[in-house]
């Protein structure tokens, strides 16, 4: 393969768009051209960002404010890019990472209605120049989404929110592709998995001159 420097990879898209699946088929075609890499997630990732996901997506009569909602998601975010994200990526280990900055413009910008040079000043703050390599946003109608997830079982805090939330969530996660047409690619994930799976990894092998397909 070529001699790309590790690749920052995040994954985005509303509940129920197949990210987890299209994951794993994308760590499948790393696989099987010897690409080293870990994956992660956000909010989370370490330990400490783990306990901060459960405050953020538990249910509970005190529940945070939208503004408590973003700072939490980017003390997360600080510890996670310091302790995880950076250090693989010095030590030439690609990052998967399931979600990033943009699920926080899509869900607190876009769903939370927060105003956007809020979350640009925390992400310089936490971030400073750093941003994905790529960003793969898989695109599917709310209610479609919205039924897939429905059917996994019981909706964490941030899932419960009501269709008008995920709708400007979507829309922010199309806003986000087209203004940033170098870093993000959209995919259609309305049609079967298999479809979507062969279109990202057509796309990633041509993309980082890979020559081995997935098995
Ligand atoms: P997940 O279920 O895909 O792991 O994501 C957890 C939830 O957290 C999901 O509903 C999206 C939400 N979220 C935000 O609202 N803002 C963020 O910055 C991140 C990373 C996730």
């Amino acid at each position: 393969m070529s001699s790309l420097k590790a690749q920052f990879i995040t994954l985005e898209g509303i509940e129920g768009a197949g990210k987890s699946t299209q994951k794993e088929a994308l760590c499948r075609l790393l696989d099987a051209n010897r690409v080293p890499y870990i994956e992660t997630r956000e909010p989370g990732g370490t330990p400490y960002a783990e306990s901060i996901r459960e405050l953020l997506l538990s249910h509970s009569d005190d529940a945070p404010s939208a503004k408590t909602e973003l700072l939490l998601m980017f003390a997360a975010r600080a510890q996670h890019l310091k302790t995880k994200i950076l250090p693989a990526l010095e030590a030439g280990t690609w990052v998967i990472c399931d979600r990033f900055t943009d699920a926080t413009y899509a869900y607190q910008g876009g769903g939370r209605e927060l105003p956007l040079d809020w979350i640009e000043t925390l992400e310089t703050l936490v971030q400073g120049a750093k941003r994905p390599d790529l960003t793969l946003i898989f695109d599917v109608p709310v209610a479609l989404g919205l039924g897939r997830a429905g059917r996994r079982g019981a909706l964490d805090r941030i899932e419960s929110e009501d269709l008008a939330f995920f709708e400007r969530v979507r829309a922010m996660y199309q806003q986000i592709a087209s203004r940033e047409a170098d870093r993000v690619v959209m995919l259609d994930a309305s049609s079967d998995v298999e479809s979507v799976t062969e279109s990202m990894i057509s796309l990633l092998m041509t993309r980082w001159n890979l020559s081995c397909r997935p098995g």
